[in-house]
């Protein structure tokens, strides 16, 4: 079995669930290839996270707070780079530009410049292999969802929502973090966070957005500052966008509702899809991240039938095929088809891979239109 050398840059939540991933690689039988990862860098990092890490990863041959000398290391073949939005430029083009294999969290880029000078370097350096996570793609039920779209299941489109709503800002005493700052996040606050997630599935359908008109709210302008006192949290909390959406195939054209909330009463990580067609329609939540509903209309008696996905995934996996699937063994998945593409595996569907970086450049497109259109108060032509 081929061995891929990992150094991790960020060793925050998103570094974590890459060892642990890495450390669960035995529940992907039929890879033909493991990370392993050798290499760590973090700006700060505390004597207990370092032992967490090498006590979960024991291959970690490198610990430093500069990921310049990570990205030196010749034993580091990939990155994964897991960092807040105003460090992904400088960290992922110098990661490409050091010749390492790159996977980079969304929104890949704190805004579209950034994205661009990212997509750029890949550009010039075609032997890396670079892609951005898009793990909702992996749940069993999207995957099906994803197979019916490419089989044309739906008929027309009629009318498309996709969203991801949060609960984690609604507690006004939550503290200020870096998510909750423009200058460290992005102008694009909650879309550059949960949107390139929620438009995943769009952007791999194919469909493409001609016109936005977005609603954004700032909820609440103040946090309890880390070292006291109050911090102005200056993030959009809320964005609902209105979009005209065609069918890449047909060219129909449809409404598309994107939300991205991290105030949504009720709500704690709620990723949704539901898309209403002619001949079929789905709805899927991962509030019940097992159940697919479709319903399929020949012209007699309309009625949602609801199924239990079970363990149907992309990357065959030892866990039974009637075991439910979590968020993890999403994360397991998204990081088995990274390793089996960047390996020169081909991607058992369209929909079981990462995202590419041109469809980052999608979302940003997306995200810069709905800034503007909520500053003038109209829609925008993409
Ligand atoms: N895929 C997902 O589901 C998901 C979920 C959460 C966050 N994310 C993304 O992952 C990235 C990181 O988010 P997180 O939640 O892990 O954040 P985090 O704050 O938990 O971790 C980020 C880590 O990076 C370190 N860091 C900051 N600047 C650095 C630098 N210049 N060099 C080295 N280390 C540096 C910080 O000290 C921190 O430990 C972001 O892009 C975020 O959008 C993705």
């Amino acid at each position: 079995m081929r061995t891929v050398r990992f150094g991790v840059i960020g060793c925050g939540v998103m570094g974590r669930e890459f060892v642990s991933a890495a450390a669960r690689w035995c529940h992907l039988p039929d890879m033909r290839v493991r990370p392993e990862i050798v290499a760590l860098c973090n700006r700060t990092l505390s004597p207990q996270r370092i032992d967490w890490f090498k006590a979960n990863a024991p291959r970690i041959r490198q610990v430093t707070d500069d990921w310049r000398n990570l990205l030196d290391n010749p034993d580091v073949e990939a990155v994964y780079a897991a960092v807040p939005h105003n460090a992904h430029q400088e960290v992922y083009c110098a990661a490409i530009s050091a010749g390492k294999h790159l996977l980079g969290e969304k929104p890949f880029g704190i805004d579209k410049e950034a994205n661009a000078a990212i997509l750029k370097t890949a550009a010039a350096y075609p032997g890396c292999f670079v892609r951005c996570v898009s793990q909702f793609l992996f749940i069993p039920a999207v995957q099906r969802i994803g197979r019916m779209l490419e089989e044309g299941a739906f008929g027309r489109i009629i009318e498309a929502n996709v969203g991801f709503l949060h609960s984690s800002d609604l507690n006004p005493s939550k503290p200020i973090n870096w998510k909750r700052t423009a200058a460290v996040n992005g102008q694009y606050g909650c879309m550059g966070d949960l949107g390139p997630h929620v438009m995943s599935v769009p952007i791999r359908a194919g469909w493409r957005i001609r016109t936005v008109r977005a609603v954004l709210s700032n909820i609440i302008k103040e946090r309890p500052g880390v070292a006291g006192g109050t911090a102005a949290c200056d993030t959009w909390d809320n964005a609902t966008l209105l979009c005209e959406a065609t069918d890449g195939v047909s060219d129909d054209v449809f409404p598309l509702t994107v939300r991205t909330q991290r105030i949504s009463p009720g709500q704690t990580n709620n990723w949704y899809v539901q898309i209403l067609g002619t001949r079929t329609s789905v709805r899927f939540s991962t509030r019940q991240i097992n159940t697919l509903e479709i319903l399929e209309y020949d012209g007699g008696e309309q009625s949602w039938r609801s199924i239990d996905m079970g363990h149907e995934v992309a990357y065959p996996s030892i866990t039974p095929r009637i075991h439910q699937f979590g968020l993890c063994d999403a994360l397991l998945q998204m990081w088995g088809a990274y390793l089996h593409e960047l390996d020169g595996g081909q991607l058992p569907t369209r929909f079981a891979g990462c995202a590419r970086p041109d469809e980052t450049a999608v979302f940003h497109k997306l995200f810069s239109g709905a800034l503007l259109s909520h500053a003038k108060s109209t829609s925008v032509h993409l």
